[in-house]
């Protein structure tokens, strides 16, 4: 059986350029023993493969030059030799930007029992969901009242953290781009600021207006001005969960940081970072308290679909340029 995926011949510096990105096609092995094969139905590109495509290792290891690359997919298992799948079984694994998946069947996932469609579990109710309800109930240990900032607030992570944080009652504020992002987030009664086009005093100013008292909790996106602003405008006491950087993912050279560090001692403001992976053992816990309620209609979630194989690193791409309302995928 033939299978196609993508590779990238060398590590990109700055925004990565298409033609980075080079379709291969491949003969599979015969199955062997304990391997499944899977037709992939779903992708997910997600923005922390940028760090993978820059060759160093951070705290994954950097994706192979010419090697099949790696990500969250969905798909239907087609043929098996392991004991606990058989064909058309649903299943979760890391062989996305590709088509045809042949893996071990222990490094399979299947697919939990709920009433939402299967690319809910790379959104909503996978990595970046999961990563919504680490960032604030783990390391930013959100309290009842709490009034809450978070960037990216209408994507993958941001736009069920915001949902998260509404529900626990205080001032919550999300900064977007595009005027259907902070529509989106005005519909969900959550106070919506733009960062498009200001520096981090006027974004600051922005923030102090939609929400005069300053916040418990800041969920970190982006980086670069949201960052700063966002200092500026901490309660004592405040908690800052570094969830991403993504302003900063292109960066040619290392940037300096926020000049008003100080405002973390001023405020006695703790700021921590933290990897959604290492706090994978709770992953059942949060479906159990978050999937019902996606289920149920309670959890509102978008998704910016591209169509087939082929368009997997212009969705790649598109994260960069705010092209995505909740989660960027792949239907294949
Ligand atoms: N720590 C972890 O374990 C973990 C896990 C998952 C994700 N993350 C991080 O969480 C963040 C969100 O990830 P996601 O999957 O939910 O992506 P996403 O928010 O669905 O997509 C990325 C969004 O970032 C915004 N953006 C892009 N470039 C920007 C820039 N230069 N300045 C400001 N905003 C920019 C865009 O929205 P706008 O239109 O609003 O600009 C874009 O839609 C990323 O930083 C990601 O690396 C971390």
């Amino acid at each position: 059986m033939q299978a196609r995926y993508f590779a990238i011949r060398d590590y990109p510096r700055g925004m990565p350029p298409r033609e980075l990105f080079e379709l291969h096609s491949q003969t599979l092995p015969e199955l062997g023993e304990d391997e499944v094969r899977i037709r992939n139905t779903w992708l997910s590109v997600d923005p922390y493969m940028r760090g993978r495509m820059s060759g160093m290792r951070t705290y994954i290891a950097p994706f192979e030059l010419d090697a099949p690359l790696e990500g969250a997919a969905i798909g239907e298992v087609i043929e098996s030799r392991h004991s606990r799948f058989k064909s058309g079984d649903k299943v979760r694994h890391m062989a996305g930007w590709r088509d045809i998946a042949q893996l071990k069947g222990d490094v399979l996932e299947p697919l939990p029992d709920m009433e939402v469609p299967e690319q809910a579990y790379l959104g909503v109710l996978g990595m970046p969901g999961m990563t919504a309800w680490t960032g604030l109930n783990r390391i930013a240990n959100l309290r009842e009242g709490d009034n809450v900032l978070v960037s990216a607030a209408s994507g993958a992570v941001g736009s069920l953290a915001v949902q998260l944080a509404k529900a626990t009652g205080g001032t919550v504020v999300g900064i977007a781009g595009a005027a259907d992002k902070l529509e989106w987030l005005e519909e969900h009664d959550i106070r919506a600021v733009s960062y498009r086009n200001k520096d981090a005093r006027q974004l600051s100013a922005d923030l102090e207006e939609a929400c005069p008292e300053g916040f418990d909790v800041y969920f970190e996106n982006v980086g670069g001005a949201c960052l700063e602003a966002a200092l500026n405008r901490l309660k004592v006491g405040a908690r800052i969960a570094v969830c991403g950087f993504i302003s900063r993912y292109n960066d040619e050279a290392q940037q300096q940081g926020p000049g008003n560090l100080s405002n973390l001692l001023i405020k006695r403001a703790r700021m921590q970072g933290f990897i959604v992976f290492d706090h994978w053992t709770e992953y059942p816990h949060f479906l159990e308290e978050v999937g019902p309620r996606v289920a149920q209609g309670e959890i509102d979630y978008e998704e910016t679909i591209e169509e087939g194989l082929e368009r997997t690193p212009d969705a790649f791409l598109k994260l960069f340029e705010g092209a995505n309302r909740g989660k960027m995928l792949v239907r294949l």
